[in-house]
């Protein structure tokens, strides 16, 4: 618990500088290093950062540019690689588990973006050992954007106005420290821990202006599913998925986000008077506490229309299949299969639509499972036989089944190469619950 003396002020992740001078070509250099950080109680642990010692930095793309990303693994013993979560890109630059980085070495990876302004984020992802890796701190924002993004009157303004919240939960053992580690019960439900952090901060606080502010929320926990909210319940427009916009905000007083979901908000602050607290919860525990500060110069709105998504039609698919999630602890698996590095699961043609039914089928110690696919942004076309919520009817990368739930979703492949589909529940996927799919 925090000393009530102590006040901390959330950490804004920096926004990583273009070592390029081209207008067109964007180079970044990450390193992937190891450090230690103070969470609570001004005990020192060992953490792993981006650049830095816990998280990584902002990388803002737009649409259209060419990204060179320089990587350095610096973690001295362990191998790695970096993922970049949602973006639609070749699977030999896709991060995953091919893509290895020895100790001390290096790797250029080079990709164009070509998607909606977004929300994306990147992680390791090494087999078997990405829940260890982004627990210790291994994980950042990559915010996309383009002509819509830049064209809407919502806020925008990086640190004043619009905000990145990365959401997470850390286990600290008795002497404060955070090792990995898992009981049976993590082995089970994944890593959960009793300590939230936002932004690598544990109860912080952060001024906002007295006005519209935007929060591009990303649940990078390893396993806990948030269910957010404000404090009376003030109600705020969810303006973004996983992907990008929604074509219109969906008004909400509680968001879920399983793990690796991300969703964009705007919250209105101006009913409250300067110096007010008004605290963002996971469920009934504090995360962290907006105070409201002077209001800014700039008006800014909640459209009523944000974006046009051209919604992909079942007609289209010239294929379907079905992913079933399945087992327990070591044993959970998709389709009876756990991962073989050396086996393609599901053989894919370039540039066709096909339609993936997603059941979590219902039993004794059934589970939830958010389920991520890599290289694409797909669209939801039923929930439980049923249309979407509003807030589901743009693009994701990950889904969430509750136990007995079945999804149904469609996507075009639009990228070669070897790509992953898993559970985002850090702890499942490092046991197996993952398979390849190829593009060809
Ligand atoms: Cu965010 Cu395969 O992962
Ligand atoms: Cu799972």
């Amino acid at each position: 618990e925090n000393n009530s003396s102590t006040i901390t002020t959330l950490p804004i992740p920096e926004i990583l500088e273009d070592q390029n001078p081209d207008e067109k070509i964007a180079e970044y250099d990450l390193i992937a290093q190891k450090s230690t950080s103070v969470f609570v109680n001004d005990v020192e642990t060992e953490t792993y950062g981006y650049n830095g010692n816990y998280l990584g930095p902002v990388i803002k793309a737009k649409k259209g540019e060419e990204i060179t990303v320089n990587i350095k693994n610096a973690l001295g013993d362990e191998e790695t690689t970096v993922h970049w979560h949602g973006l639609e890109v070749p699977g030999d630059v896709d991060g995953g588990p091919h893509q290895v980085i020895q100790p001390n070495e290096s790797l250029q990876t080079t990709f164009t973006i070509n998607q909606p302004a977004a929300t994306l984020w990147y992680h390791p992802h090494p087999l078997h050992k990405t829940g260890k890796q982004v627990y210790k701190g291994l994980a950042g924002l990559l915010l996309i954007e383009d002509e819509v993004s830049d064209k809407l009157p919502i806020p925008k303004d990086y640190g004043r106005n619009d905000f990145p919240l990365v959401i997470q939960d850390r286990q600290l053992n008795q002497n404060g420290k955070l090792i990995y580690d898992l009981d049976m019960m993590d082995v089970m439900h994944g890593k959960h821990g009793d300590t939230p952090l936002v932004n690598g901060a544990n109860d912080a606080l952060l001024e906002v202006p007295k006005g519209k502010v935007r929060l591009r929320l990303l649940n990078g926990s390893n396993a806990r599913t948030n269910r957010l909210h404000l404090k009376d319940e003030l109600p705020f427009w969810q303006i973004g998925s996983d992907g990008g916009f929604l074509e219109k905000p969906v008004k909400l007083q509680e968001l879920v986000l399983g793990a690796s979901e991300r969703a964009e908000v705007i919250v209105d602050f101006s009913s409250y008077k300067e110096g007010e607290r008004i605290e963002l919860f996971d469920q009934n525990v504090r995360l962290m506490t907006f105070v409201v500060g002077e209001e800014l110069d700039k008006e800014t709105e909640i459209p009523e229309q944000l974006t046009t998504i051209k919604t992909i039609k079942p007609e289209e698919a010239t294929k379907s299949r079905e992913f079933v999630l399945q087992g327990m602890g070591h044993m959970v698996n998709i389709n009876g299969k756990q991962m073989d590095i050396h086996r393609i699961d599901e053989e894919v043609n370039l540039d066709e639509t096909e339609i993936w039914e997603v059941s979590n089928p219902n039993g004794r110690m059934a589970m939830e499972h958010p389920f991520h696919v890599h290289g694409v942004q797909f669209q939801i076309l039923e929930r439980n036989g049923e249309e979407p919520p509003e807030n589901e009817r743009g693009w994701k990368d990950t889904v969430l089944l509750m136990p007995g739930e079945n999804v149904k979703l469609i996507a075009t492949f639009k990228h070669k190469g070897t790509f992953m589909y898993h559970c985002h529940i850090l702890e499942h996927e490092d046991a197996g619950m993952m398979g390849q799919f190829q593009v060809d």
